[in-house]
């Protein structure tokens, strides 16, 4: 099913337009499935319902483990790097994850869960938390894992939104030279969650946490009373797999929803085609579980086609900025799949840190989060991949399920800043705002889908209408990505940014709305407004701008309060990059903010304020800037 040659891929992207059902279904048929199915797609984007694979029944890990005992048994699943590089690593072959993830499932059901059920994951970087995934896949609850720079507060609303049985953690994380508290978070959060019932706490940096009576157990005990055979729970296709939270323009974050069939077989499909992985390859991709980019190629795509890949503990500079080299020479690594955040980190220490790096193991070199810049690109490609390793800048979201426009390894020519084609399977289009298909080349406009794929979000949890409203409304049939995108002379896509109130701060989706919510907890702030704009490290910054007449109070200390009440709202990942105390903001007689003005003046371009007269009043606009200036 690899695709070897441009003229492949433009032959299979044919067949996938026209005979869709067709080219999934033989896609389908390398995986594993108990039943097969009895139609391979029904949809449509009004409601929205989509279904794929409908009637086939399988578990989405007897596709990552069981069909590759047979005959890889020995070989590496799972190479583990901890965050201290004087610490050895792990290998977990396909056997023991096996076990392993048997033996958890088991715990799972000693702790009351079942098929369905919900289990929230706030975990390190470690095996265990690839363990715990699995094992909620191999009993068939559905896995909410909420990354570990999320405040209790945000843990909180996640678990009581899916209403959460169970949580599994662990009593701290290791982040280079800091230690996070994580058990302490969740006994934080847990004081406003009723429907959680255990929790499960992993012993790893052995802080000293509270263990509640008949609530909290630890892994290491549970794990002894069980035994390591564990039976699949057979699945249907459209059956929850799991739920991932991420941000959008207004109100909290969405659970995303993924189900098991079409989630598998893009992940799966994707993984072997983008990366061009070979059998015994070993591929490292240096996102967190956390994030969608883990979940779908770290565990689900790779284990899936049999692959190695690497779970890394920590960050890329510690101990110092060349760790990422270090781990690539040392477990001589083929693939490395990266953000452009991490990569213009690691440009700003110059060449010192390659010194001792070999990087000859390198084939693959890949991106994704956000646009990486042209400079990146250059350095990723001449420092890192020696000007031998193909790019390929992977766009996609957590709502996607799977990569959708990119390069395709030693296939796509490739074109520094572009995630250049579609992959077969996906029809991409240009929309203008009043909602027209643009066609033809040399053109730009909101980035739309025409047309399902397997790895699409079936809904946002508890709230369909929300998915329906967020996705699949602004545009009649179409789902709407909120990406500005333009189309190039050669066909190719490059993705300009998100056209909603989203920013992306290194790689990471956080909504203007949420930051402005957790700003305006804070007491004595009047009223905020949040808009992104360029870092040099971060691709995104974010600009705040508050309302805050305590004139009399220091302005230092006010604003380490309001970061204050963001890391508690939010998480530290959300902390407003610059604040500016306003006396008012530029709003429309009906009331709005209008935030393109104050994303001009974050920018620092204040000749370029477009039409102003609309406002309500215009004299708010030079104060604005009169403070900016002054800052
Ligand atoms: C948003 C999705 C799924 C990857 C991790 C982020 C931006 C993602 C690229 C890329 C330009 C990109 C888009 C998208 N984005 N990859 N290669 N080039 N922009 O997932 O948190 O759901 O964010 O990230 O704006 O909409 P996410």
């Amino acid at each position: 099913m690899q695709i070897n040659s441009i003229e492949a891929y433009e032959l299979a992207y044919q067949k996938s337009v026209e005979k869709p059902e067709q080219f999934w279904g033989e896609i389908a048929q390398s995986f594993h499935w108990r039943k097969p199915w009895f139609k391979v797609l029904s949809w449509n984007f009004r409601d929205p319902e989509i279904k794929w694979f409908e009637g086939a029944k399988l578990n989405i890990t007897e596709n990552c483990l069981d069909r590759h005992l047979a005959a890889h048994a020995d070989k590496a699943a799972i190479i583990w790097e901890p965050n201290d590089p004087e610490q050895d690593s792990i290998t977990l072959t396909y056997k023991m994850l096996h076990e392993r993830v048997c033996r958890f499932a088991n715990v799972l059901k000693r702790n009351g869960a079942k098929k369905g059920d919900r289990i929230c994951i706030y975990m390190p970087m470690v095996p265990e938390l690839a363990i715990a995934v699995l094992a909620c896949a191999r009993i068939g609850a559905v896995h909410s894992v909420v990354f570990g720079g999320f405040s209790a507060k945000s843990i909180a609303d996640r678990i009581n939104d899916a209403a959460c049985k169970l949580v599994v953690t662990a009593d701290g994380a290791y982040r280079g030279n800091k230690k996070i508290e994580l058990k302490e978070v969740i006994d934080d959060a847990l004081i406003g969650c009723p429907t959680v019932e255990k929790v499960i706490v992993l012993t790893h940096t052995r802080t000293p946490v509270s263990m509640l009576k008949g609530r909290d157990v630890w892994w290491e005990d549970e794990v002894k009373h069980v035994n390591d055979v564990c039976e699949a729970e057979e699945m249907d296709a459209e059956d929850l797999l799991f739920i991932l939270y991420t941000s959008g323009s207004t109100g909290k974050p969405k659970g995303v929803v993924h189900t098991c069939g079409g989630y598998m077989v893009y992940a799966g499909y994707t993984f072997s085609n983008v990366f061009n992985y070979q059998p015994g390859e070993v591929y490292f991709c240096t996102a967190d579980i956390g994030w969608i980019t883990g979940h779908s190629y770290i565990i689900y795509g790779p284990l899936s086609q049999g692959a190695t890949s690497v779970i890394f503990e920590g960050i890329p500079t510690y101990p110092d900025a060349s760790r990422f080299w270090q781990v690539v020479d040392k477990h001589q690594v083929n693939i490395l799949y990266t953000a452009p955040t991490a990569i213009r980190s690691l440009m700003s220490y110059g060449d010192e840190p390659l010194k001792n790096a070999g990087l000859e193991s390198l084939r693959v070199l890949g991106s994704v989060g956000e646009p990486i810049n042209e400079e990146a690109w250059h350095w990723f490609d001449e420092k890192i991949g020696k000007g031998n390793c193909p790019i390929v800048d992977t766009w996609w979201q957590t709502e996607t399920g799977g990569i959708m426009i990119s390069p395709i390894a030693n296939v796509t020519k490739t074109k520094p800043s572009y995630a250049t084609l579609p992959l077969p399977g996906i029809q991409p289009c240009l929309v203008d705002e009043n909602g027209q298909e643009i066609i033809g080349n040399g053109v730009s406009g909101n980035l739309c889908i025409k047309f399902p794929w397997p790895g699409m979000l079936r809904t946002t949890y508890g709230d369909h209408e929300r998915c329906r409203q967020t996705y699949f409304s602004a545009y009649p049939d179409m789902y709407f990505t909120g990406d500005g995108c333009l189309r190039d002379e050669d066909g190719y896509y490059r993705i300009t940014g998100r056209v909603d109130d989203v920013i992306n701060v290194s790689g990471h989706r956080i909504g203007t709305a949420e930051v402005e919510n957790a700003i305006n907890m804070h007491a004595g702030v009047v009223e905020s407004a949040v808009v992104g704009f360029p870092h040099e490290v971060k691709g995104q910054g974010i600009f705040a701008f508050v309302i805050y007449p305590e004139h009399h109070a220091d302005e230092e200390l006010t604003r380490k309060d309001i970061l204050q009440t963001v890391t508690r709202m939010i998480g530290a990942i959300a902390k407003p990059d610059k604040i500016l105390f306003v006396s008012g903001l530029p709003k429309t007689r009906s009331g709005k903010i209008m935030r393109r003005i104050l994303r001009k003046i974050a920018e620092g371009d204040m000749t370029n304020l477009g039409d102003t007269s609309t406002l309500l009043d215009p004299a708010v606009v030079t104060e604005i800037i009169d403070r900016a200036q002054k800052k």
